[in-house]
């Protein structure tokens, strides 16, 4: 193989990313992670599922006319209504792509399509001939591809690019593979599929058994030029193959896989976290290249290796995954200069505009706490830029009593629109199940609490706290975070920012 192969960098985020339960992203959100995927330099963005919904169709079609570097691509389904739908939201877009996929192993032609090999055949051909009429950048996927028979994927795969398809992409839809059984995979399509040199080779691997990206990286070493892969690795049940992880694998053990990638991997914790806060996804400590945790050196015999040579114990700069260089501490003297200097370390693209609201509750803050750190601002920012702007209700304040002999009491006021309305509740196990009691009795929104989360943003008595909550209304899951130095205030954000989604999505 030559040296310094280009892999394509494909992103799905927006697509296989957003479908982690709960991970519903508005118009608004998908075109902010847009941007910053754009930015982070990756190749191509999947941004949707335009037949799956009006919003995914809305979301598509604005990503395609505002993104400009990447290319757009939007899935379908390998039927007529499928294509069309996905190229009327892609036919603005610079660089556009349709990705037909249909499923292909026996499980799956059985069970759910109830179709045969050769009506296969035949439908992924049609599917790849319509979406060429549209555009001339056409990739397949026979989905569940890693547990569909050698033999037959090989025929999909050959008659899928002789109709035409630029990139053929190899999921392992699943999670079940194993990287050396991936690696063969994609090794049999080399040496046995005629007209492979025709197309691109891709992968998407699912993380069900924690291999996304020990598969991804195996197909690479076998011929694969392209990996699907999502930021934080999230997507759907275990999440997709890391996009950090395998970027950064590619790029420290260069010398193993003699590839590079158009990523910028500055960029990778701020998009991280971006993708974070808007998801409401905690990334976890010790996640490999931007977790919290991932250059944290606590045994005293690592970090003397560390003062005496930094490579004694580290892989990767710090920097050059985009974690600042120092942890400097602003207090109420600092002024905007100052906290503007911060957030461009922390890889914040902040307006005027937005640095005025920042620093205003930059301000307010300094006012409660003596020492603000990275995490009070990240939190700030994450806070004031991915709220919901047009959020239907709002807290104007709540009232909280709470004894170890007594039930709690809760009084809450939400404002929506002109009117302001109160609910007092002394219902509950504790404080925050009355204010989830109070909070229903005003909006009307009956929800199930799933999950609960208070953590601390920095170090400290008085750090900021985040709450994030994780809620089901009618078979749904939706998420919501708020943020405060004051917990039960965080919680009870978090519940409302929760509750506005629900409107929203309404
Ligand atoms: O996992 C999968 O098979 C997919 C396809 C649509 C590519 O997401
Ligand atoms: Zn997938």
């Amino acid at each position: 193989m030559s040296e310094n192969r280009r892999i394509i960098i494909f992103d799905t985020t927006l697509r296989d990313g957003e479908q982690s339960p709960g991970a519903s992203m508005n118009l608004r959100e998908k075109l902010e992670i847009a941007q910053a995927l754009d930015d982070l330099g990756v190749d191509v963005i999947e941004a949707g599922f335009p037949i799956a919904s009006p919003g995914d169709f809305e979301a598509v079609g604005e990503i395609a006319q505002t993104i400009h570097g990447a290319t757009i691509c939007g899935l379908a389904r390998c039927n007529d209504r499928d294509i069309d739908r996905a190229w009327e939201a892609l036919k603005n877009a610079s660089h556009p792509r349709i990705h037909v996929f249909l499923a292909t192993s026996a499980i799956h032609r059985e069970f759910k399509l109830k179709m045969n090999q050769e009506e296969i055949v035949e439908r992924a051909v049609a599917g790849v001939t319509r979406a060429l009429n549209y555009c001339d950048d056409v990739e397949f996927s026979p989905e569940d591809a890693a547990r569909t028979e050698r033999d037959f994927l090989c025929r999909v795969v050959e008659a899928a690019i002789d109709a035409g398809a630029t990139t053929v992409n190899i999921p392992d839809t699943v999670g079940y593979a194993i990287p050396e059984q991936m690696g063969q995979v994609i090794a049999t399509l080399v040496d046995r599929v005629p007209n492979i040199d025709k197309a691109v080779i891709s992968v998407h691997c699912h993380n069900d058994l924690g291999l996304a990206v020990a598969n991804s990286l195996a197909a690479v070493q076998n011929g694969a030029s392209q990996i699907e892969c999502t930021i934080n690795g999230i997507g759907e049940r275990a999440g997709n193959c890391s996009l950090e992880e395998a970027v950064m694998t590619l790029r420290t053990r260069h010398d193993v896989y003699q590839c590079e990638t158009g990523i910028t991997t500055q960029r990778l914790v701020p998009t991280s976290r971006l993708v974070s806060s808007i998801t409401g996804l905690h990334v976890q400590r010790n996640k490999a290249v931007v977790g919290r945790n991932a250059f944290a050196h606590e045994a005293g015999i690592h970090q003397d290796g560390m003062l005496k040579e930094r490579t004694t114990y580290e892989i990767m700069c710090p920097e050059d995954v985009g974690f600042a260089k120092t942890d400097l501490v602003l207090g109420k003297h600092s002024g905007r200069a100052a906290l503007a200097d911060r957030a461009r370390a922390l890889g914040y693209h902040l307006t005027g505009e937005q640095l005025q609201t920042v620093f205003d509750e930059f301000k307010r803050l300094a006012d409660k706490k003596k020492e603000i750190y990275d995490g009070d601002i990240s939190a700030i920012i994450d806070q004031q830029l991915h709220g919901l702007p047009d959020a239907e209700w709002t807290l104007v304040n709540y009232h909280v009593q709470s004894r170890s002999d007594q039930a709690p009491l809760v009084r809450l006021t939400l404002r929506r629109g002109d009117e302001e309305l109160t609910a007092e509740s002394d219902r509950g196990d504790g404080p925050i199940d009355a204010a989830f009691w109070a909070c229903e009795k005003i909006t009307g929104v009956e929800v199930v609490c799933k999950d609960f989360q208070a953590r601390s943003a920095t170090i400290g008595r008085d750090a900021l706290g985040e709450a994030s909550i994780e809620v089901e209304h009618k078979g749904r899951t939706y998420r919501g975070r708020g943020v405060s130095t004051d917990t039960v205030e965080a919680t009870v954000l978090a519940l409302l920012n929760a509750v506005n989604r629900i409107a929203m999505a309404k």
